[in-house]
Order: C-alpha cells, then structure tokens, then sequence
C-alpha cells in the first residue's frame, strides 16, 4: 500500500448515512474535507447540517456542473458517496436513479477533467455482481439465470444450476466474478463503474471502486423505500412489531459496519496514488442470513420473534456475499467490527429520521 499525505478532498453525499461516517473518518486521519450534498428526499427528510464532524457543506446536486466546478477548487481528490440507494418503489424511479447516480458522476467526471483533480475514490455495490458465485455439483462454477415470478411465487427461492437444475452450493463472489446488474439500482452503479474507468484511462488519472456490502450502523435511514433490511428490522421491532423476513429468510448477504466502510474509504484514498482503475469488495467476509440478522435484531431488542412471510421483491438476488481478499491484500482493509458487536450498538443507535 503507498501511503500519501494530507488531501484537500470533496466528499460528495457526505452529509448522507454512509457519506457522514466516511467524512469523519477522512478528518480523522488528517484529511481536509469539505462536503457537496443535495439533501435528496430519498435520504434526508430533515434540512442538512451547514457542517458534518466540522467539515462544511455546500448544498448542491452533482448534476449542477456550475455548483461541482466551484466544489472542486482547490481539491486533490474526490470520494464520490452522492447516490440513490436501495430497490426504489417502482420504474417510475428509473429517471430519477440515472439522473442522480449516472448523469450525476457524469457531470462531476467531466469537471474534474477540467479541473485536473485526477484521484477518484467511488462507492460502488456489490449488487453489480446480480447474483453471487455457486458451484454445482456436476457443472462447477456456474451463473444462474435471474430467479422467475413463477418460480418466487411457488416458493422456488434458490436458484438451480442453469445446466441440469440440480441445487447449488453458494460461495464468496470475487472482483473477476461476471457483472450482471439486476435492478435499475444495480444497473445505474455498474455504468457508475465504467464511467470512472473510462475517465480514468482517458485522463491518466485513478479511480478506486469500493463495492459495499449490506451496510448498517448508527445514523442508517429508519424505514423508506430505500432503507436497507437492518433499519426496516429494528424499525419494526422499536414499535413492537415482528421483523418481516422475505423469501424463507435462507437469502445469504455480509452485514459490514459503517465504519469499516469508512475505514476502507480512507484505505482506497491512499490507493489513488496508482493510476487506472480497481474494484474491491468491501465486506466483513463473515457471511450471515437475512432470518439470522432478523432473530439477532429481535433477541437484541427483548422484540416479537420474526415472521417468515415467503413475500418476494423483483429484482433481489438469492445469495450474495463477497471474498474480502483483494482489498486486505492491496488496501490493508480488514473490517474490524464483529457482528454481535456491531448489533449490541445498531439496537441503541440513533437512526436518521
Ligand atoms: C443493499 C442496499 C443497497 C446496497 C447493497 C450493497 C438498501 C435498501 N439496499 O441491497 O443500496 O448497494 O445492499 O451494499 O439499502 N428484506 C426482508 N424484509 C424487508 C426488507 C428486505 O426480508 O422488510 C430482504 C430482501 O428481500 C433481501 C434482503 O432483505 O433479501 C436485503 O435487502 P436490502 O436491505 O434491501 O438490501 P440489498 O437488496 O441486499
């Protein structure tokens, strides 16, 4: 890992759940950080703070190219955190995931061009991956093809070998695993991916994607449509109500803390030294069931057992859990929160409203 000095840096959606941790991590390890944030409705239904950790925010879209241009004086690199998470509510979402998600690093791509800020740091997802790495018995690595409505609605929720059908045994997706976005979201973080790879190339700079896993922690959003599980478990469980667990509850994800994510962010910062472009994976690599963190989340809070419902979402993947490999052996990141740890202070912790 080389190691660089202190970095005038703008965090874009650095006022946001994950975006605020990532901002307090960069000013703890010495970093200058002023932040860019819209205050989306998606993720803020609250007027923004005018600084996070003391890092002063400016109000604006990354889709304002005269807003961004002016964000950018001065800045040696950009953690680019501004984004749409989550499932959505329906395709009548599509416009707003690309404009905000796509056009937006667009916009902020092609001023740092100009700029000639060429360190990039991006929050990617693991959801670029669709489905994670099976193996089959017979046929050995293999993708399966999406999950069907007939199949959901039958309650076939694990998918079977694309070649015979037969189960599969589901493993850890590494960053050379085919990429194969499943929902608009997925989709709009790849093209994310591609942008910064083709800037990167065209203008020598570097750009570091860090593919998230299920991220949850202190200040998640409490329950939208584009909350993560976590918050919707705990949410349910403050007000006395049952976790409602999808599918069998069986579906495979890696919880990894918020500070870790943070932690990686200022790791992949360091990265930007190299010029081209890098995925890596950024999970705990300790894999746990979405019914597992639902019965954790109810122990924890003295709550209702879960309710298994057997209700389905389009879009959503099986089994996705990554190999944290790549990113320990060329970042130095290892996450450091166990998850009874992480649990013990989510069940306390405040959430955004
Ligand atoms: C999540 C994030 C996504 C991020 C990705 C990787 C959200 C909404 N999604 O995707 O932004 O890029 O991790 O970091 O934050 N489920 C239930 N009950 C519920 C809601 C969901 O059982 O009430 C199930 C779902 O069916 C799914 C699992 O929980 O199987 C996880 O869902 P979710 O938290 O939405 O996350 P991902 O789709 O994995």
């Amino acid at each position: 890992m080389v190691t660089v000095g202190l970095v005038r840096l703008l965090v874009t959606g650095g006022a946001g759940f994950i975006g605020s941790h990532v901002t307090t991590a960069l000013l703890a390890a010495g970093h200058h950080v002023g932040v860019l944030d819209v205050g989306h409705p998606a993720a803020h239904r609250r007027p923004l703070p005018s600084t996070v950790d003391g890092a002063e925010v400016q109000r604006a879209d990354v889709r304002d190219a005269t807003a961004v241009e002016a964000a950018l004086n001065g800045v040696d690199a950009v953690v680019h955190q501004a984004a749409m998470v989550g499932m959505g509510v329906d395709l009548d979402d599509l416009p707003e995931y690309v404009g905000c998600n796509d056009l937006g690093t667009a916009v902020l791509l092609s001023a740092m061009a100009r700029a000639g800020v060429g360190r990039l740091v991006l929050a990617s997802s693991m959801v670029v991956y669709g489905e994670g790495a099976y193996a089959c018995d017979a046929h050995g690595a293999v993708s399966p093809a999406p999950r069907t409505e007939a199949d959901l609605a039958a309650g076939r929720f694990e998918p079977g070998c694309p070649q015979c059908g037969a189960p599969l045994v589901p493993g850890l997706v590494d960053e050379h695993a085919r990429l194969e976005p499943r929902s608009v979201y997925a989709a709009t973080k790849l093209a994310q991916e591609h942008l910064a790879a083709v800037w990167a190339r065209q203008t020598g700079a570097a750009a570091v994607a860090l593919r998230y896993h299920n991220v949850y922690g202190p200040g998640m959003p409490r329950d939208t449509p584009y909350s993560g599980v976590a918050a919707i478990f705990r949410s349910a469980l403050a007000a006395g109500r049952a976790p409602r667990v999808f599918e069998d509850g069986g579906q495979r994800r890696d919880f990894v803390h918020v500070r870790d994510v943070a932690a990686a962010n200022v790791a992949a910062l360091d990265a930007t030294a190299t010029k081209g472009f890098r995925a890596y994976n950024v999970a705990s690599g300790r894999p746990t069931t979405v019914g597992a963190m639902a019965t954790a989340l109810a122990d924890a809070m003295g709550g209702p057992p879960p309710t298994v419902t057997g209700e389905y979402r389009a879009g959503d993947v099986r089994h996705v859990v990554a190999s944290p490999r790549r990113a320990a052996d060329e970042l130095g990141f290892r996450a450091g929160v166990p998850l009874g740890e992480g649990i013990a202070e989510f069940v306390h912790a405040p959430l955004r409203a």
